[in-house]
């Protein structure tokens, strides 16, 4: 952590604050994911689902999660407003429960993540909640979608993986040029203003260091060109996860810090401390409208 500094840079007119450190490797986000660590805690504690889940306010008892997960994918649902039949990119689709919800809903959905470990993944869900027709999918990363035309979809979305970006106005100006006029993008993600070096090297780890300020994304949608956009806050309904992991992970993170071996487990690390410090950050849906030239 000693070599890490975090510089405020310009990126597409968006301040936004990112680490440099010459002399230690990021992880990549193959790397991040394919962790044993972060494979094992993926399917004990999510089922192998790589997203937050969606409680009332004040909810204690986390359990069941698979109900809360499916009220997720449910306001994704709601928040994407879109008919069913519609084409819609999955953006970073983990191991595309996701994608098969919607696909349930009636979506045509295009998967892309860079992961191949999920996309593997991706193709075992789908393939055996037999929604191949419906479900397609390719290892890609989401700052080069070249291959898909000029608005070709109806509906863009991320859920939890625009954290990842490297360089957001690429990513979103891809998503804006793949959407047809009136095309919706919806993201599903969380906010982080961590300043103190121990959260800007969890970040680091976890290959997050696009710390957006608040605000940012708004920012960034309008000068893509993004209209109509609306803003739901879901840190409260996200609380009863980052709680859960904050509790599971305290005690084997006290340890491995007692001998230095917290950043090994970089899953357990950024759960207690995305628990610790949850009132510095915030997850939100965020929708936006790419605008209708015939208006
Ligand atoms: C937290 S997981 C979320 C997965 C899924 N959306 C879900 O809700 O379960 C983040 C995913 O984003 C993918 N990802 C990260 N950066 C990406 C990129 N540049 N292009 C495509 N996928 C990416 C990762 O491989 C991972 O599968």
């Amino acid at each position: 952590m000693g070599g890490c500094l975090r510089q405020d840079v310009m990126q597409g007119g968006v301040l936004i604050a990112v680490m440099t450190n010459k002399s230690v490797t990021t992880p990549s986000v193959q790397e991040y994911y394919s962790s044993l660590e972060s494979r094992l805690g993926y399917w004990l504690l999510l089922g192998n689902a790589r997203h937050c889940e969606y409680w009332p306010p004040g909810t204690l008892w986390p359990f069941p999660i698979g109900c809360a997960q499916r009220d997720m994918e449910e306001k994704l649902w709601e928040r994407l407003g879109i008919e069913k039949g519609s084409k819609v990119l999955d953006a970073g689709a983990g191991s595309g429960k996701v994608a098969s919800y919607m696909a349930h809903k009636g979506l045509i959905i295009e998967v892309v993540d860079l992961t191949p470990l999920h996309v593997q993944q991706a193709r075992r869900t789908i393939r055996d909640r037999k929604l191949e027709h419906k479900v397609s999918m390719r290892l890609g990363d989401y700052h080069d979608l070249a291959d898909f035309n000029n608005g070709s979809f109806d509906g863009v979305y991320t859920m939890e993986t625009f954290v990842h970006a490297d360089e957001s106005m690429k990513v979103l100006q891809n998503f804006y040029r793949l959407l047809r006029p009136a095309g919706v993008l919806l993201l599903h993600e969380a906010e982080f203003h961590w300043d103190s070096p121990l959260l800007q090297e969890v970040l680091r780890l976890s290959h997050c260091q696009n710390t957006l300020k608040q605000g940012s994304y708004e920012d960034m949608l309008r000068q893509t060109g993004f209209t109509d956009i609306t803003v739901e806050n879901y840190t409260d309904n996200v609380l009863p996860l980052w709680r859960l992991f904050g509790v599971i992970g305290s005690v084997p993170y006290g340890a491995m810090r007692l001998f230095d071996l917290d950043k090994r487990f970089t899953n357990v690390m950024t759960g207690v401390e995305a628990y610790r410090h949850w009132t510095q950050g915030r997850y939100i849906s965020i929708r936006a409208v790419k605008p209708d030239s015939r208006d």
